[in-house]
């Protein structure tokens, strides 16, 4: 397989196997989700000792928890007896973890404390050899929790190249430099390969065709033609910013036209609130407050399957090759009015929400993608535009925003790791 893989990812075209074939699917399982970095949560969904959630590395479900001693916890949520799972919650707060089969008992760090009719096991039984492993790494920025089951692999800032700085903006658009995720989640499925959501996450191409009921529908309400999606000639860029994280960056357009006031004015008691906030604040600083509170005006894919948009955090999970599970936590911020904060959730929904304008369209998109690919006489997934314009600065590469400069970007990443290169190798590249 290694010879073929090599020739799976062309300069500007990505061959259709490699959203098809289930032995490469279970290749990226083990290559890409086994040796990168991978986001398991943010620390503000455990604030306290006790609280948990799962979380899943590639095919491995984990536990990621707050144990006595403050200190995040992941570990392989498998009972050391018989591979049970013990946690089945989506999240929540316990003191411990207790198998349902045969009723083995772990504590918050994940060792065995006790097992039901223990007489069966003489002093041979070794208790700390069946606590429930710990994975490899797990390092966090600026609350964002990593996981690796490559115990090798580079630390996580480096990895993290010039996706940090990304990572920075989306957290200090709170003013006191916190973000709070815990305003609950929306997960979807599609039937299609899970990297079509990771090039669509950062897709600047498409939103003006696909999404244009969502515009049509602005533009009748506010009366004013937004154009920043349908023009090229914007302060917008895309880039690969390194180690395959990409970026669509519209911050300056976003900023010139303050997307997010628009959107409000156009919401139920989104003009009264406005009002207030201008009597508060005067009406420059309402302005600012408003437009750092709608959003980030950048969409980045923290490689392979984390994903910062607007007011979220996505995580991409691949279920099988053709199967794909997206689960979405809109992030509050610390600091700001809990009323702007209800029209951030608010705005979010209205786009992304599970009856929002934009995620169905995105979602049909890709069932339609999966679909076509399997016309066998046309072999490539073309990801050529842009390749006369982009620009090279050591490894971020920069294209326009309707280019496809760091989606190439991605599959580079993606074809080196695949051929085994470990991403601590990668990273010093
Ligand atoms: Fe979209």
């Amino acid at each position: 397989m290694d010879r073929s893989l090599e020739h799976l990812v062309r300069e500007t075209a990505v061959h259709r196997s490699v959203y098809l074939d289930p032995d490469i699917f279970a290749c990226e399982l083990e290559r890409i989700f086994g040796s990168t970095w991978i986001y398991v949560a943010h620390e503000s969904e455990i604030p306290e000792a006790g609280d948990f959630k799962r979380a899943t590395i590639g095919a491995n479900p984990v536990i990621v928890v707050r144990g006595v001693d403050r200190e995040v916890h992941v570990v392989f949520n498998r009972c050391a007896h018989r591979a049970v799972t013990v946690c089945q919650a989506q999240a929540g707060h316990t003191s411990f973890f207790r198998c349902a089969y045969h009723g083995w008992t772990y504590d918050l760090s994940g060792k065995l404390t006790g097992a039901p009719f223990p007489k069966a096991y003489d002093d041979s039984f070794d208790r700390t050899l069946f606590g429930l492993r710990p994975v490899a790494r797990v390092e966090s920025y600026r609350g964002f929790v990593f996981a690796c089951l490559d115990a090798n692999v580079c630390g996580l800032r480096e990895w993290l190249a010039g996706a940090a700085e990304y990572i920075d903006a989306f957290t200090d658009s709170s003013p006191s430099g916190s973000i709070v995720a815990r305003s609950g989640s929306q997960r979807y499925w599609y039937k299609g390969n899970w990297k079509l959501q990771v090039e669509g996450s950062v897709d600047g191409y498409h939103p003006y065709v696909l999404h244009k009921t969502f515009f049509d529908m602005q533009t009748r309400r506010s009366g004013q033609r937004s154009d920043m999606y349908s023009r090229e000639d914007t302060a917008s860029f895309v880039a690969g910013l390194g180690n395959g994280h990409a970026v669509v960056d519209s911050r300056p357009e976003f900023a010139k036209s303050n997307v997010f006031l628009e959107r409000m004015r156009m919401s139920p008691g989104g003009p009264e609130l406005i009002a207030d906030l201008e009597r508060q604040y005067g009406a420059d600083q309402a302005r600012e407050l408003v437009g750092r509170v709608g959003g980030n005006g950048f969409n980045i894919v923290i490689f392979p399957n984390l994903v910062l948009i607007q007011a979220q955090i996505r995580v991409i999970q691949p279920i099988a090759v053709d199967r794909t599970e997206v689960q979405i936590w809109p992030v509050t911020l610390d600091g700001v009015p809990a009323r702007l904060n209800q029209m951030r959730l608010r705005a979010h929904e209205l786009f992304f929400g599970p009856a929002g304008f934009g995620s169905p369209d995105d979602l049909e998109a890709f069932n339609r993608t999966q679909a076509g690919l399997a016309a066998s006489p046309v072999e490539w997934m073309d990801f050529s535009r842009g390749t006369n314009r982009e620009r090279r600065e050591g490894e971020r590469v920069t294209g326009e925003v309707t280019d496809e400069t760091h989606q190439r970007d991605i599959y580079r990443t993606w074809q080196r790791l695949m051929a085994g290169i470990p991403n601590h190798a990668l990273a010093a590249t």
